[in-house]
């Protein structure tokens, strides 16, 4: 077999395109979204201004950013249609599904007629989304019906308070609102290159965050914080960890939450939601999972020159504020929204249909031979 590495295999290093929303691993801590440091944004802004940033290509303004979290407040609720559908979906379902079929199904009640209408559609999803995960949620474990709707100012405090009934702690908010900023956006990756994918067939917004939904749920991309989540679950030390990890690299198995296709030394989010996950594990008043987490980051470093990428302690980070496993992926969803859609506009606003070729490995030209004569 020819070496993945020199046949450029997953299209690794070649540029697929243009964009002005986002760069990886070029400039400040590594990651930019339309200039600015993900690092300053997550310090100095909250993910609404981000949103507003990537949907328009500028930062809001007290007044612009007052009237976009009014407009997106109002759009929280879900149509009776759609929470019918969401209660037929199983406790067992994989939260992924939910979130693919409640986008997909509310491009049924609610299509986006035209182009014009990309951002009502995007600002739509991105409000309505941890309804239809945390809706779906409770129904499907507890035979519970939530309100959709909440007083909470950000989408990060309403996710929150949907989830729990009460309303989040002020760290908590500003925890999951760093969160939402750090996986907003991030150039071509395979969800994004999805969605524009789909979008440079002209195809609707409600499409093509459906694929992309599908892309983000694979255990190589968004899933890793679910899989980090049960790996160190299941270490019971720090020293543990170690052993438990040093037989999976001889196994040869995939450890989740280590490594990334662009970043070669480290991931600039990891710095960020690692330092948060320490001060949660305080407040928690058990640092044990943050422990090892940190020993299985020494370790790999140790050993393979591997280091953490978002997902790994965004694992601990969410565990240590009560938030179910099954749902790590599907709240990567509610913040992803806004990159995918931004590239959606980007695509429309200058398109050509996204058709690369193929080098072909299969027989050379044969004739059929009649079904009787095989
Ligand atoms: N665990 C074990 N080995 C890993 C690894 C990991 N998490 N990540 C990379 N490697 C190994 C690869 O198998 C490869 O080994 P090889 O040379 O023997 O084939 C080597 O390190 C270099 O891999 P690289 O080219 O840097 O990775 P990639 O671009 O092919 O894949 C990922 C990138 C992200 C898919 C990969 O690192 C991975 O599967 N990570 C775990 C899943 C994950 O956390 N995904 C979220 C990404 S944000």
């Amino acid at each position: 077999m020819v070496d993945k590495k020199l046949t450029g295999a997953g299209l690794r290093g070649q540029s697929a395109g243009e964009t002005a929303l986002c760069t990886v691993g070029k400039s400040g801590s590594g990651l930019t979204y339309c200039g600015y440091d993900v690092a300053d944004l997550s310090e100095n802004a909250t993910f609404e201004e981000v949103a507003y940033l990537l949907f328009n290509g500028e930062l809001p303004n007290q007044n612009q950013l007052a009237s976009y979290k009014a407009e997106l407040k109002k759009q929280r609720d879900l149509p009776a249609a759609l929470k019918q559908v969401l209660k037929l979906i199983p406790a067992d379902a994989h939260p992924m599904d939910v979130m693919r079929s409640g986008c997909s199904f509310l491009g049924n009640l609610e299509p986006e007629l035209s182009f014009d209408a990309q951002y009502q559609a995007a600002n739509r999803l991105l409000a309505a989304f941890p309804a239809i995960m945390v809706y779906w949620y409770h129904y499907s474990h507890e035979r519970v019906e939530i309100d959709c709707v909440s007083d909470e100012d950000s989408i990060a405090g309403h996710f929150l308070k949907l989830l729990t009934g009460k309303t989040p702690s002020e760290q908590h908010q500003k925890v999951m609102d760093v969160s939402l900023i750090l996986y907003a956006e991030h150039e071509f990756n395979a969800s994004t290159f999805t969605a524009r994918v789909c979008a440079s067939t002209l195809s609707d917004m409600y499409s093509c965050i459906t694929g992309a939904i599908g892309s983000l749920r694979g255990p190589l991309h968004g899933g890793a914080n679910e899989a980090a989540m049960e790996m160190i679950q299941k270490f019971s030390s720090p020293e543990d960890a170690k052993i438990q990890m040093a037989g999976m690299l001889e196994r040869k198995e995939k450890i989740m939450g280590f490594g990334h296709a662009i970043y070669r030394t480290s991931d600039p989010r990891n710095t960020i939601i690692k330092a948060w996950s320490e001060k949660l594990a305080e407040e928690f008043g058990d640092t044990s999972l943050y422990d090892i987490s940190v020993a299985c980051e020494e370790f790999m470093w140790d050993s393979k020159k591997l280091f953490c990428n978002a997902d790994f302690f965004h694992a601990s980070t969410y565990h240590f504020m009560g938030i179910p496993t099954k749902l790590f992926t599907p709240i990567f969803v509610c913040s992803r929204v806004t990159g995918w859609a931004a590239h959606v506009m980007e695509q429309r606003s200058n398109n050509r249909i996204i058709r690369p070729s193929a080098d072909y490995t299969g027989s050379e030209p044969r004739k059929v031979i009649p079904i009787g004569q095989r």
